[in-house]
């Protein structure tokens, strides 16, 4: 039984088949097209040859965005007016958006709206932390307010649909979209996506306020094997829908109006012609009623995958498969009229398509509200009260992970900041940075500015512009600054696009002459906090070895700089909890806490599941996170009953500051059919503490979440012994024993 909250009411059904049955199969197939706009003549290539050459390395950025900016965008208008094209993405800017729906509602024989799409991941112009960073907050406000707000300034823009929120659970930190989802853990994955559909979509997914949501990459893209973006994914279906389908299901319980199918192949199997994906599972078990779209070129990128002869058999396969839209590449208005005439689909399954496309469309006003107002954007883009949010959910997307007592720093001593990325303001923005521009944004510096705090800065590294690289160690001056400081902050970390899509490394340590820097530094012997500005877990032992703190800043936003001081000076208490995992070397990646024991668990002897040149413990683990303050957790008792799982633990804050402690509660069930995980996050909850004050917080889950896939794939809840911990993350030894009946 599905708990889908359903976007489609009998009213909407009953007018997309009113409007169906008006349609010609041209237009028909018109809706499942969906464009970007593209280069037109009086240029010498295209915007695809210009960015291979980028890619390539033959021209720079500076080379590729002046060449770019003056070719002339065929917005094909033609297509639009015919009634050939159902969805554009990447056009941006009220102005244009509304020109090409005035066309599509006035122009066209059936005036169907036009779905406008853009990735607004975490923020338009107000730019929010990266998803990865986000999570950290575990905070489910937090992440349903940034994209309320992201949906406002995308409506300002013409908008009417996003690609989020991407919800792949991610194990390895090789992988460079890591960078765009909440981390490696189910539960918390899937509370982030519900809390995201709610905050993009609204109770009413027709206010002319909010957009379509988008659950993305349709599954297990995450599961890339070595990392490597875009690879295979081979997994059991146990591990499927253990790990990477739970945030799915989440996603589409709360309402989410589409999902996007993943580049991947899950077993061998495209996910763009998976029937298994989008029938059996998405409408068959959760009750989907909305759309699905493919990813980007997707549809035709099935014959590379070797599984479609050709592109009018990808689009065959594709839409039989349930993948409704074709997102950029043009394979089904060039090949359905043609498939279904040679009987390799059925005008039932073109028809099926349509309807989820025109569902989408009703559900959201469009055929009421298709236009936005023009003077909207200038009055919400980096308004006071976004900027405010952003850099609340900066401040609490931070994650202290090592501090001797440095930190928080005294406001008058003599302060040396280094490394090139703290006057960065546009590497702040992160991936998928849809609008957001450097020039809003506060990088670590201007955060000092703003403060009229007193430093010296040395890059000692630089970014370079062009290709988003970190340059190499220049020691000049480092040694007599040093002298003069009474400590120092150090910028380490990635540029924006080191992380993202097509962004996997082979190294994930420090890049370019950083770790010279670190070297220096650990050589000069002065106090010194690392700030790390990066979208993915770093091998950097060295660095928690050298420095006297280590504050994570992923890449957060519009904000940075500020929320990053506010930490930093104190006026903030970091109560961030990392979500990755983090290894000491990028050789052992995957690393992920939730993993089976294994019959020789990781130990000291040699014969165990280990490596030989690594310890059996992360850098820095699940959960992970410290405070201003310290906790203390006693009395954990736990008990079953009328299928709930109720666990009560008192968290004292013990330390001289107030603070939010996130409690953690984690399972291990000690004998089941299958090998289940040593530890499995099943609740946490948020406390306020006053120093010295102490509570009793209570946590609950549902028994059925102590199931597991049995190896015929039946879903049991078996009755035994199961471990049960409570604390501040996932190495809590506060340790009861739950028997389940
Ligand atoms: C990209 C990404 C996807 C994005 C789409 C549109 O290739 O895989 O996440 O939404 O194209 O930009």
């Amino acid at each position: 039984m599905s708990n889908r909250r359903k976007i489609i009411t009998p009213e909407i059904a009953a007018r997309v088949e009113e409007l169906l049955a008006k349609m010609t199969l041209e237009e028909k197939i018109g809706q499942l097209n969906q464009v970007g706009p593209t280069p037109v003549g009086g240029v010498d290539l295209t915007l695809a040859e210009w960015k291979r050459m980028l890619d390539a390395g033959k021209i720079t950025r500076a080379e590729y965005d002046k060449a770019v900016a003056g070719i002339p965008m065929d917005a094909q208008e033609d297509d639009v007016r015919a009634g050939r094209i159902g969805s554009f993405l990447v056009l941006k800017g009220a102005e244009k958006c509304n020109r090409m729906q005035r066309i599509a509602v006035e122009e066209s024989r059936l005036g169907i709206p036009l779905l406008l799409g853009l990735d607004v991941v975490h923020g338009l112009r107000t730019i929010f932390p990266i998803p990865l960073a986000e999570a950290c907050s575990w905070n489910e406000e937090v992440f349903e307010n940034s994209a309320a707000i992201a949906a406002k300034e995308a409506v300002a823009t013409g908008l009417n649909w996003t690609f989020a929120p991407m919800v792949d659970i991610a194990r390895d930190a090789r992988w460079g979209r890591i960078a765009e989802g909440a981390g490696e853990d189910p539960l918390l994955t899937s509370r982030f996506a519900a809390a995201k559909v709610r905050g993009f979509q609204g109770p009413d997914l027709s206010a002319p306020d909010r957009i379509a949501a988008c659950a993305k990459h349709f599954a297990a893209y995450g599961a890339a094997i070595g990392g490597r973006d875009y690879n295979s994914a081979d997994i059991s279906l146990q591990t499927l829908h253990e790990v990477y389908l739970p945030p799915f299901e989440a996603a589409s319980d709360a309402g989410a109006a589409t999902f996007m199918g993943a580049f991947n192949d899950i077993n061998g199997v495209p996910c763009t012609t998976n029937p298994y994906l989008y029938k059996d599972i998405l409408r068959g078990a959760w009750g989907f009623d909305g759309m699905v779209v493919s990813d980007a070129s997707a549809v035709a990128e099935v014959v590379a995958h070797g599984t479609a002869a050709d592109r009018g058999d990808a689009a065959a396969q594709s839409l039989a498969a349930g993948m409704d839209m074709d997102m950029g590449c043009r394979c089904y208005i060039e090949n359905l009229a043609d498939r279904l005439q040679r009987g390799e689909i059925s005008l039932q399954q073109i028809d099926d398509a349509v309807r989820h496309v025109l569902g989408v469309k009703f559900a959201l006003g469009l055929f009421e509200h298709p236009y936005v107002d023009p003077t909207l954007a200038d009055r919400l883009y980096l308004c006071a009260e976004h900027r405010a949010a952003a850099r609340d959910a900066a401040r609490r997307s931070m994650v202290l992970l090592k501090n001797d007592g440095l930190l928080p720093l005294a406001p008058d001593a003599k302060l040396l900041v280094v490394g090139g990325l703290a006057a960065e303001r546009g590497e702040m923005l992160g991936t998928w940075a849809a609008m957001g521009r450097g020039e809003d944004t506060a990088c670590l510096l201007d955060g000092l500015d703003a403060r009229g705090v007193q430093y010296e800065y040395l890059p000692c590294y630089t970014v370079n512009h062009e290709n988003h690289t970190i340059g190499e160690f220049d020691p000049a001056g480092l040694a007599e600054a040093i002298a003069k400081a009474d400590f120092v902050i150090a910028a380490l970390g990635e540029t924006r696009n080191m992380s993202g899509e097509a962004s996997s490394l082979c190294e994930i340590g420090l890049a370019g002459g950083q770790d010279a820097l670190v070297a220096a530094l650990a050589a000069a012997g002065k106090p010194f906090a690392a700030v790390l500005f990066n979208g993915r877990p770093l091998a950097i032992p060295h660095v928690d070895a050298a420095a006297n703190a280590v504050l994570e800043a992923w890449h957060l936003g519009t904000e940075a700089g500020h929320a990053i001081c506010d930490v930093l000076f104190g006026d903030h208490n970091p109560g961030g909890r990392l979500t990755v995992t983090f290894p000491h070397h990028t050789g052992e990646c995957p690393r992920y806490y939730n993993h089976v024991s294994t019959g020789r668990p990781a130990g000291e002897i040699r014969h165990s599941c280990k490596y030989m040149d690594a310890p059996i413990t992360p850098l820095y683990p699940f959960g992970h996170g410290l405070s201003y303050t310290e906790f203390a957790y006693e009395n954990l008792t736990v008990r079953e009953e009328n299928g709930m799982v109720t666990a009560q633990v008192t968290v004292r804050n013990t330390g001289a500051r107030a603070a939010e402690e996130t409690v953690q509660l984690y399972v291990h069930d000690r004998v089941a059919r299958r090998a289940r995980p040593v530890r499995e996050l099943k609740a946490f909850a948020k406390v306020w503490l006053e120093p010295g004050e102490e509570k009793r917080v209570e946590l609950t889950f549902a028994r059925s979440a102590l199931g597991y896939y049995d190896t015929a794939m039946h879903f049991i809840v078996e009755p035994g012994d199961f471990d049960i911990w409570a604390g501040h993350d996932s190495t809590a030894d506060l340790h009861a024993v739950l028997t389940v009946k």
